[in-house]
């Protein structure tokens, strides 16, 4: 656990980011391929360079229960990163990220940050369901309980009993989403990983968001689709080169990031 000293969150925060900071290491090597294919004067012969990079700095916001709030932003500009914090994925280098559910009771998160995340190749997808609700931190009985509703929203009958190496992405989607969606999360956290299902998988999934914003649960996502952020969120925040750049209803923030990534005519 996290110690959370002195920070105030107020009481309706489902998800209360702090100061948040986060430096990355990057180790250069001398002599690079990139300084030949940058055409450099001086080659470095040999050795390593450290460089310590900074993926977010001071990101600050509360998220209110109930809210679905989108997170946009150029490649690179820490959306993943503030997701992973956010899911205990990463510890930030400052700052904290504070989950509180409704009640007494801690949140109960449910990340969907990678297609392979919290799975292991090579358990069978049955299997990985009760795998990955352990990770989750759901016993076994409960989440057996679940396997199949799990199963049968994902269409994954055929496969569920095969290993999961070999999965198509649709597939691991399919069943990450799935497992998430159905364990009853207090905040669903989503980063871009829809874009791999077919069309039909995906309207699935946007009716099933718009059933857990009617039920109150909390959602933050990320998304390079802006047509989905506009259906699907209320509130957007667009985080540039680490910073959020604005915070705001979806339109407002809409309009200013469409007009900052026009290219300019030559
Ligand atoms: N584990 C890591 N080690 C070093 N640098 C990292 C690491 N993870 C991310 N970074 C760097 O931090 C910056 C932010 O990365 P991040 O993945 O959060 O961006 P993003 O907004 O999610 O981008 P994209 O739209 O491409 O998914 C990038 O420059 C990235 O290279
Ligand atoms: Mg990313």
């Amino acid at each position: 656990m996290q110690k959370h000293i002195n920070r105030v969150v107020p009481p309706n925060s489902a998800i209360s980011v702090q100061d948040l900071t986060k430096h990355f290491i990057l180790m250069h090597r001398g002599g690079s391929l990139k300084r030949e294919l940058l055409g450099a004067v001086k080659k470095m012969r040999g050795g390593t360079s450290r460089e310590e990079f900074t993926a977010l700095n001071d990101v600050s916001f509360e998220v209110p229960h109930g809210q679905t709030v989108a997170v946009i932003g150029r490649n690179g500009s820490g959306k993943s990163t503030l997701l992973g914090i956010i899911a205990r994925v990463y510890r930030p280098t400052h700052g904290v990220a504070i989950l509180q559910g409704r009640t007494d009771e801690p949140a109960r998160i449910a990340p969907l940050l990678a297609l392979d995340a919290g799975f292991h190749p090579d358990l069978t997808g049955l299997e990985n369901i009760e795998f990955y609700g352990s990770v989750l931190g759901m016993s076994s009985a409960y989440i057996k309980s679940r396997a199949k509703e799990i199963i049968e929203f994902a269409e994954l009958e055929e496969k569920i009993d095969t290993q999961m190496r070999g999965w198509n992405d649709g597939a691991k989607l399919r069943l990450g989403f799935s497992i998430a969606v159905h364990t009853e999360p207090d905040i669903l956290l989503v980063d871009e990983v829809l874009a791999v299902g077919d069309e039909s998988f995906q309207n699935k999934c946007y009716r099933l968001i718009a059933e857990m914003q009617k039920q109150g649960k909390t959602i933050l996502f990320v998304s390079h689709d802006l047509a989905v952020v506009e259906r699907v969120a209320s509130r957007i925040i667009w985080l540039n080169k680490g910073v959020i750049q604005m915070d705001g209803p979806t339109h407002e923030v809409m309009d200013a990031y469409r007009k900052a990534s026009e290219v300019p005519a030559e």
